[in-house]
């Protein structure tokens, strides 16, 4: 028997690859769509105009998609919601009882939100005890922005062996990052925009130390690191990728770090779980890579592609970090938190 979920924000962007990802996924079974008054009513297929490859299944297409209020048959709610409403929708579903895996940013930085990447921070879950003893059992968990998942990702090794004292990024991000219609095209063509609205500076500045940090039993402690962030948006349809340079700790050679990269794991591996890459982090060789178009989709987009590992003689080390932001920066991520709090027992 599958478990029955529904998707709140279900014909955007985001909502879109849930239901793409969701299509064939041996533990989840898609049984509710839900979005705005605009969408309810309508069977989804006339709600949502589909943008990626393929479409919705027969049975999905034609499920009609009801408002986010409830209440829902199903108990597991993935939200790709806009974050102008994801706050008070999210809150009230986790009130009744449902546990809400969002994408929004909303409710990250909630003192017992689990900001959560599962090969990075799997033991944030401890702050859904705290969490569900203020709702009455339900709970929110979120997954981080779509630029901070490739971020945190590749800097939690590197915390691990060496300790991060110093992060500044560049980002150059993609145009699905802003959802559909996005931004104007003769904005966009043959431009760079030096500006991302929604503070995503600050997001990026604020959301690594979160999950790099730890859970003390009742509030979260970032981690000590600073991290400045310069946000572009790039004419590129899917992928995030960032410069990143490090200053370290303890001073490590380029081949060190690639290592500490390379062989990084966690308990997606361990438990197997289905959406988990094999490898998390792929570490590329050819000096001209990662780049989007080529490396975005590795292990089904869930992998990171890190490149150009070098030292620094300013930082200690610089290297090209890419992720697919609609899979592993959104909707991917929320489906591996939905594996990991099924594996541990959390969603019954
Ligand atoms: N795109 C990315 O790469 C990315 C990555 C990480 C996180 N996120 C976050 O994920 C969320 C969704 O992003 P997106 O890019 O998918 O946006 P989007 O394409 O604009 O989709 C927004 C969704 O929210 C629904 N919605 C809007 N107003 C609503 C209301 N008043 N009540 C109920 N539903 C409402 C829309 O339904 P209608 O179609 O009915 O209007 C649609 O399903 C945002 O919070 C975003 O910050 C996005």
């Amino acid at each position: 028997m599958k478990i029955p979920v529904g998707i709140l924000g279900a014909t955007g962007a985001v909502g879109q690859r849930f239901v793409q990802l969701l299509a064939d996924h041996p533990w989840f079974e898609i049984a509710e769509l839900a979005a705005s008054d605009r969408s309810a009513g309508k069977p989804y297929r006339e709600a949502c105009t589909w943008r990626l490859p393929g479409a919705p299944s027969e049975a999905v297409g034609a499920t009609p998609v009801t408002t986010c209020e409830g209440p829902f048959r199903s108990k597991v709610l993935f939200s790709g919601l806009d974050s102008s409403v994801a706050g008070d929708v999210e809150a009230a579903l986790a009130g009744q009882g449902y546990a809400v895996i969002s994408n929004a940013r909303n409710h990250r930085m909630d003192p017992d939100v689990p900001l959560l990447i599962p090969e990075v921070n799997p033991e944030h879950l401890e702050a859904l005890t705290v969490q569900r003893r203020r709702t009455g059992g339900g709970y929110i968990v979120t997954n981080p922005n779509c630029s901070v998942v490739g971020l945190a990702m590749a800097l939690a090794p590197l915390h691990r062996a060496f300790g991060v004292k110093e992060v500044a990024v560049a980002t150059l991000q993609s145009l699905s990052g802003a959802g559909y219609p996005g931004v104007a095209s003769l904005d966009v063509s043959d431009n760079v925009l030096p500006y991302i609205g929604g503070g995503e500076e600050e997001k990026i500045e604020k959301e690594p130390r979160r999950i790099l940090g730890r859970f003390d039993g009742k509030s979260f402690v970032p981690a000590g690191f600073a991290v400045s962030a310069s946000v572009h948006r790039v004419p590129v349809s899917d992928g995030h990728t960032m410069a990143l340079f490090v200053r370290l700790e303890r001073k490590a050679s380029a081949a060190e770090a690639a290592r500490a990269l390379a062989e990084f794991r966690g308990e997606p591996q361990e438990r197997r779980l289905p959406s988990a890459p094999c490898r998390p982090i792929h570490v590329l060789e050819a000096p001209d890579r990662p780049q989007p178009r080529l490396d975005r989709d590795r292990e089904g987009g869930m992998a990171v592609s890190v490149g150009r590992v070098r030292e620094d003689g300013t930082f200690d080390l610089k290297l090209e970090a890419l992720v697919h932001n609609t899979i592993r920066g959104a909707a991917g991520a929320a489906i591996l938190n939905g594996e990991l709090l099924q594996a541990r027992g959390l969603l019954s």
